[in-house]
């Protein structure tokens, strides 16, 4: 085999299907690819983790950890990887530390080998606790940094945050670019800095939303990026990642070659291609290049759900000023990066300082949260007038969010008794409550 210079993750089987099919690609369907996938010599597959977790047991009846497992032993060549959100695991809140500790050594024992964490914020404290655990019980731990634009995010803030995560025990560093705005020439510089001033292992993680993400891998790999994320042609580019088959044939011969044969990709795309046929009641059927996100930044997601409330309030004529109102909500608290949850979170007030007659008139629960340091610290500071304003005399926290939470499992143990059979299930429950009890009913009856 060629020397592999450039690395391959291929993420048909998680983030792909989650960016262009709602997440409800099955363990079926999964498994008539996953062992061809197997023997491409990709350097990971991102097959678990993210919205699949909930997405198992909300709309496919799986038990994830049964589909992890499955997965494990389809794939005895390849590293597992999965994607964490930070203190939040797979759930939209902060975990206690000993629920991020069992969670993470399960992850591990059924079969995952490369952790992806990441935390909205970046905030380095909301990720120490998985890292801690992902070392501990043998796993590759990988920070993602949640790229974006702003006026306090260039090159040097991205490159002083690799080195606070090499510190903090990083074995390696993603750039999570999940709107697609990373700029060829911005890839390069980044990737060239945090090798030189972090020296640890570079993965670039691009969707595809304008069309610049390949372009961008092909930067990326010129000032020394390692490994590139992409899925096979049928579930790629659009809001997913860059095709497999376009970078293996783009780096072919060169001192980039990834080492994977084209052939071999060809022979299995017709298969992705007939298991994309089986959800087209979910397919959004590839958007293509979304241009308008280079001037908004606002992610695909977010503007769907601004024209859909909006349409609600019979208010769409005022789409424009929510638009607007989006980046002046962003500066007040901080410049977060748009991702789970803080998109949510940003975009649900925008809305809100629009439709309510005035700028935090009304205010979410979750940006009360928000300023009181509950989420964290965002990358700058706060707007001083905007937080009194929002808080008033409640209190607000500076320190570390998972630090007001006490242990948890034992409680959890009491409550779910007898119906979770062993921890892979406890954890079930400890992460979606309402889902969880009715699906282990299920699956323990009779
Ligand atoms: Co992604």
């Amino acid at each position: 085999m060629v020397k592999t210079k450039v690395g391959i993750t291929d993420t048909t089987l998680r983030d792909a299907h989650q960016s262009l099919l709602a997440t409800r690609m099955t363990i079926d369907d999964i498994l008539t690819v996953a062992s061809d996938l197997d023997k491409v010599g990709f350097h990971s597959m991102e097959v678990w983790g993210g919205a699949t977790f909930d997405s198992c047991m909300r709309f496919l009846n799986e038990d994830p950890w049964e589909r992890l497992r499955k997965i494990r032993k389809a794939c005895p060549n390849t590293k597992l990887q999965m994607l964490l959100r930070g203190q939040n695991l797979l759930g939209y809140r902060h975990y206690s530390d000993d629920v991020v500790d069992l969670f993470v050594q399960k992850c591990v024992e059924n079969g995952i080998d490369i952790i992806r964490i990441f935390d909205a914020l970046n905030d380095v404290r909301n990720v120490e606790s998985a890292v801690r655990a992902t070392k501990k019980y043998g796993a590759h731990a990988q920070v993602a940094v949640s790229y974006t634009n702003s006026p306090v995010h260039n090159t040097a803030h991205f490159v002083e945050l690799a080195k606070k995560l090499k510190a903090m025990g990083a074995d390696s560093i993603c750039i999570k670019d999940m709107s697609g705005l990373i700029y060829p020439y911005g890839a390069y510089d980044l990737v060239k800095g945090i090798k030189e001033q972090a020296g640890l292992m570079v993965q670039l993680h691009c969707h595809y939303t304008t069309g610049m993400a390949a372009m961008s891998y092909l930067k990326a790999i010129e000032a020394g990026c390692d490994v590139v994320d992409c899925a096979m042609s049928p579930l790629a580019m659009g809001t997913s990642q860059p095709a497999d088959e376009t970078m293996v044939a783009v780096l072919q011969g060169t001192e980039y070659d990834t080492g994977i044969e084209l052939n071999d990709l060809l022979a299995i795309a017709p298969k992705v291609k007939e298991i994309r046929s089986h959800y087209k009641e979910f397919d959004l059927a590839n958007p293509g290049v979304d241009p308008t996100v280079l001037a908004s930044q606002i992610p695909g997601g977010m503007m769907s759900n601004f024209l859909s409330q909006l349409k609600a309030a019979n208010a769409l004529g005022r789409i424009d000023e929510v638009l607007a109102e989006v980046p002046r909500v962003r500066k007040d608290m901080g410049y977060p990066p748009l991702v789970t949850p803080s998109s949510q979170i940003v975009g649900a007030q925008a809305l809100l300082n629009v439709l309510s007659g005035g700028r935090y008139k009304m205010v979410t629960n979750e940006v009360k949260a928000y300023f009181q340091g509950q989420y964290g610290q965002p990358p700058a500071p706060m707007d001083e007038e905007v937080k009194k304003q929002i808080i008033r005399d409640m209190p607000s926290i500076t320190h570390r969010p998972a630090d007001d939470l006490p242990p948890y499992l034992d409680e959890a143990r009491q409550e779910i008794g007898s119906l979770a059979k062993n921890d892979e299930d406890l954890l079930l429950y400890v992460m979606f409550p309402q889902v969880a009890k009715p699906f282990l009913e299920q699956k323990y009856a009779g």
